[in-house]
């Protein structure tokens, strides 16, 4: 497949079949991730695989909890609210792999380098044939005390991109995208 396909062909996916995902694709997925640039070069990254589906609900349930308590009122709040309120809702959609990447040291530029491995590792998996989903329900509650601790995070960490994984169930249709504004200057 070649860049192209990729970019313009992956989707979130939100339906997994059981299948659980095989431990050198994964590994595979993050050595694709950790091709990404990063400011000078820091390499900022660390990689939690977490495949334990009682550590997976046990999220699950604190990010709902937490993103009720702290969502501002709002654009989609309604929906989100309904969303989060409802028990049988996993914030995960059941996929097989979580894969959080946080960043480790102190770098300026931190985010900015986890969320471009993310995007490597997220069209690497279309590539193979998976799919995945950025899960930003997870984030801030996995930032927290309560959250860290589920995952053995040290404090100084800041988890950015919760990625799941899995063999993908049904695609959605593409979504739209709206055309670039662009501006020229000379
Ligand atoms: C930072 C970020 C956070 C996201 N959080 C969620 C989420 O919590 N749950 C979810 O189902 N999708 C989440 N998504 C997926 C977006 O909804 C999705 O990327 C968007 O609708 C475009 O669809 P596409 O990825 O298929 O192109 C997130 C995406 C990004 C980049």
């Amino acid at each position: 497949m070649n860049i192209n396909e990729a970019i313009s062909g992956r989707r979130s996916i939100r339906e997994y079949t059981t299948q659980a995902v095989d431990e050198q694709l994964i590994q595979r997925l993050i050595n694709a991730a950790i091709q990404a640039p990063s400011a000078v070069n820091q390499q900022p990254w660390t990689f939690t695989v977490i495949r334990d589906q009682g550590v997976l609900d046990r999220i699950s349930r604190g990010a709902k909890a937490h993103m009720l308590a702290t969502m501002p009122a709002g654009t989609q709040s309604e929906h989100f609210h309904s969303v989060l309120n409802d028990a049988d809702f996993q914030i995960f959609y059941q996929a097989p792999v979580l894969i959080l990447i946080s960043g480790s040291s102190q770098g300026q530029w931190m985010v900015e380098d986890c969320a471009l491995a993310a995007e490597n590792l997220m069209l690497a998996a279309y590539a193979e044939g998976l799919g995945s989903c950025w899960i930003g329900f997870a984030q801030r509650f996995l930032d927290t005390p309560e959250g860290k601790s589920l995952l053995g995070l040290p404090a100084e960490w800041l988890p950015v991109a919760p990625i799941i994984l899995g063999h993908p169930k049904s695609v959605p249709a593409p979504v739209q995208h709206n055309p670039a504004q662009i501006r020229w200057i000379g």
